[in-house]
């Protein structure tokens, strides 16, 4: 049988990876994480994005690792960084960052076959109160979808607990992009929302691989895509975040692969 189709399949078409999956996941994860460690001192005024983007490229490289966005439907980067009212998908470019600028830098790497895709929020000088706040309620957003994460529990638990606590704090969870299963490929099902019902969708399993990264708005929740068909950019032009970790469905949780290994919350506040 072929690597890519160990385990078996759902009738929801969601893969079942075996104990020894995990370290590959891992290792993969660990090395997309690290690079988001590393590009936290570089985030200052006056750098362009795209500058920021070849640094990350040299780290893939270093890490002995392969970029999955680089020829990824065409897509020409190693990372999405996404400023200020991008919601997803920014492309990396000559824009210089300003004092007081957030943005979220997506990295998907490929370790021995095993996809590591993680995301976290950057600030360019002075953090303003209000993306402050922004960025702590969607990364606390995340880690509540991940404490959803058990055998038993369904996919609509992990969007309802994401949901919930985003729209508590009078924000809004975008709809039009959501989480992945990945695993020795990039995009699987399912399809994660980061919204939804107690006890809907698919049943959590043990060996399930997804990502979990809520999008969340200042202001409504509507997105439109760019003409250049990748930036997706929130309609109202409120400010967005957005933070990713890939992970695996456990015995009694998770395992959360894309964890900083510097033990960073987030560069923001390292
Ligand atoms: N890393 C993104 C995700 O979380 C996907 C980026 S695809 C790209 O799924 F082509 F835009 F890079
Ligand atoms: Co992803
Ligand atoms: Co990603």
């Amino acid at each position: 049988m072929n690597d890519q189709h160990r385990g078996r399949l759902t009738r929801d078409g969601i893969r079942i990876h075996e104990a020894g999956d995990f370290a590959g996941m891992h290792r993969a994860g660990q090395v997309a994480a690290k690079i988001l460690d590393e590009i936290g001192p570089h985030v200052v005024p006056g750098v362009t994005t795209g500058e920021l983007d070849a640094i990350i490229e040299a780290k893939v490289n270093a890490a002995g690792a392969k970029s999955a966005t680089i020829g990824y439907k065409g897509y020409q980067h190693a990372s999405c960084i996404s400023l200020n009212h991008v919601v997803c998908h920014g492309i990396p470019g000559d824009k210089k960052l300003k004092d007081g600028d957030i943005l979220n830098i997506d990295v998907t790497v490929i370790v021995d076959g095993w996809f590591g895709d993680t995301s976290r929020m950057y600030a360019a000088g002075n953090l303003p109160r209000k993306a402050e706040r922004l960025i702590e309620v969607t990364h606390d957003a995340l880690m509540l979808g991940i404490e959803a994460v058990k055998p038993g529990n369904t996919f609509g638990d992990i969007g309802h607990a994401i949901q919930t606590f985003v729209e508590a704090h009078r924000m809004s969870v975008v709809r039009d992009f959501c989480g992945h299963g990945l695993g020795r490929v990039f995009h699987s099902p399912p399809n994660v929302l980061h919204y939804g019902r107690p006890g809907t969708g698919p049943v959590l399993e043990e060996g399930m691989f997804f990502t979990i990264e809520p999008m969340v708005n200042i202001g409504r929740p509507e997105t439109k895509v760019l003409a250049d068909d990748w930036t997706a950019v929130t309609r109202d032009k409120s400010l967005s975040a957005q933070f990713e970790h890939s992970v695996g469905v456990t015995a009694t949780g998770c395992e959360i692969f894309t964890l900083s290994p510097a033990g960073l919350f987030h560069p923001t506040r390292s």
